[in-house]
């Protein structure tokens, strides 16, 4: 019994059920059909052009590839395990539509070439939408750190109280962060776009093909320059990767600030109720749910880099099938952070902050020590000193239950005998970051700045 399938000329035997279903990547690379399509309407046009088949084929195919397109988009055609993958679906309907001339679409053209410009092509507007999502995020942290100018907030560092800063430089810092992801998006950008088409199997082509002008109608920038690195690689798939879980853990950790300033301990934020949930026994709960989602799928992101890396590790070159295990990944990944940055982005423009109890929370705790240590600089004493005498100020707080402003002179002078009235100053938190003037500090002037240089980058880019 001969093999129905495109490539079953060689094979006696028609192919087990079970391979069939276990090769079979047509449930999953469906989401390249649009993609899929568009490269080969360009290979269509370029075979056209180049008299490697006449002008009437390839605008059949050209037709007949928009109509499968159609079709499938309304839900007309469907296509049977059979057919393996979204590339032998397409060329297997296209030749039931238009005959003889569908069979001339895969000429110079393999389905390892193809599947990498189907990929490339999909993450390129993937990467595309999730720097949009990214400066939709920025934006939005831009705008609530501008109304949170004056907010004080205790910085902890070990999750301990540490200094006060205010609530925009906080927010701010997440935005650098998140500033970082975009440009290290736009880099793996340029890496994806680039038109892998005319490798063929491996070694590239004998027939006279013009890989710049499918690249042109592509809209690529530039053309693989090895057919053999161009079917073997996943490098771009790899960063994209690598950057989104970059992006979750970003995500994750906001995600887990909010969590603990939402508990009633911290008290920092009341999350709006329509980005929270409920408990079903305990009626009193609010949940942060999205919240912890958000920090939860950053291990699904994570998992998809590892699983890539390590499917790549010990591939022979060129093209293995192996590499077909790079989409749900990819796929996996791509739905994960757009979801989770638009969400997160909801999430943090309809959080209310709780100005009062951050302030209090920055006044109590001793957060304003190392300034008076920094004060005690100012008057000569080295600084190592001004250390162990603050930090002895400290233990004396503790054990009488005050707070620095609640200290008469007389009790400052038990530990540092040149203490003046002027000290108490720096006692004062809001002054303690006022003071905070170094560039990258958290001093309203210093934040204005950068606020300003912002403003200025986003004008340009
Ligand atoms: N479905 C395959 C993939 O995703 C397409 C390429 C198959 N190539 C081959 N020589 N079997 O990688």
């Amino acid at each position: 019994m001969a093999n129905e399938k495109l490539w079953g000329g060689r094979f006696k035997e028609a192919t087990d059920r079970r391979v069939e279903e276990f090769t079979a990547s047509i449930r999953y690379d469906m989401r390249l059909l649009r993609h899929d399509i568009e490269g080969s309407i360009a290979h269509a046009k370029m075979l056209g052009k180049q008299g490697i088949i006449s002008n009437e084929e390839s605008e059949k195919i050209v037709a007949g590839l928009i109509s499968i397109r159609e079709d499938i988009e309304k839900g007309d055609l469907r296509f049977s395990v059979s057919l393996e993958d979204v590339h032998m679906a397409v060329e297997s309907a296209l030749i039931e539509r238009i005959g003889e001339a569908g069979g001339k679409l895969h000429t110079a053209r393999s389905r390892n070439d193809q599947i990498a410009l189907d990929i490339r092509l999909y993450l390129r507007e993937e990467a595309a939408t999730i720097l949009q999502l990214l400066a939709k995020l920025n934006e939005t942290l831009l705008k609530r750190a501008k109304e949170e100018i004056d907010t004080l907030l205790p910085g902890c560092t070990h999750l301990q109280k540490a200094q006060p800063v205010l609530l925009a430089h906080y927010l701010l810092a997440y935005r650098e962060m998140f500033h970082r992801d975009s440009l290290r998006m736009r880099s793996c950008y340029e890496g994806i776009n680039v038109m892998p088409l005319g490798s063929a199997a491996l070694a590239g082509t004998s027939i006279p093909i013009d890989r710049g002008y499918v690249a042109r109608l592509l809209n690529f920038p530039r053309i693989s320059k090895n057919s053999m690195d161009a079917v073997a690689d996943r490098d771009f798939a790899a960063e994209f990767l690598f950057d989104t879980a970059l992006i979750m853990m970003h995500l994750s950790r906001f995600c887990e600030d909010l969590i603990i300033w939402s508990t009633d301990q911290f008290g920092f934020i009341e999350m709006a109720d329509s980005f929270t949930t409920g408990s079903s026994i305990m009626p009193q709960k609010k949940n942060p749910d999205v919240a912890e989602l958000i920090r939860g799928k950053s291990g699904r992101v994570y998992g998809n880099l590892v699983s890539l890396l390590t499917l790549m590790k010990g591939l022979p070159m060129t093209y293995n099938r192996d590499l077909q295990e790079d989409k749900e990944p990819v796929f996996d990944s791509v739905d994960t952070v757009r979801s989770c940055l638009e969400i997160f982005e909801g999430l943090i423009g309809s959080t209310v902050f709780k100005k009062d109890k951050m302030m209090q929370d920055a006044k109590t705790g001793y957060a304003a020590a190392t300034d008076i240590a920094e004060y005690l600089v100012t008057q000569g004493v080295p600084f190592r000193k001004a250390h162990a005498i603050v930090g002895r100020l400290v233990g004396y707080c503790i054990e009488k239950d005050k707070n620095f402003d609640e200290l008469s002179l007389e009790e400052v002078k038990m530990f540092y005998e040149g203490a003046k009235t002027e000290i108490f100053k720096y006692f004062d938190v809001e002054r303690s970051v006022a003071g905070k003037t170094v560039s990258g500090g958290t001093a309203r002037q210093a934040i204005l700045e950068r606020i300003k240089e912002i403003e200025k980058e986003r004008e340009v880019s």
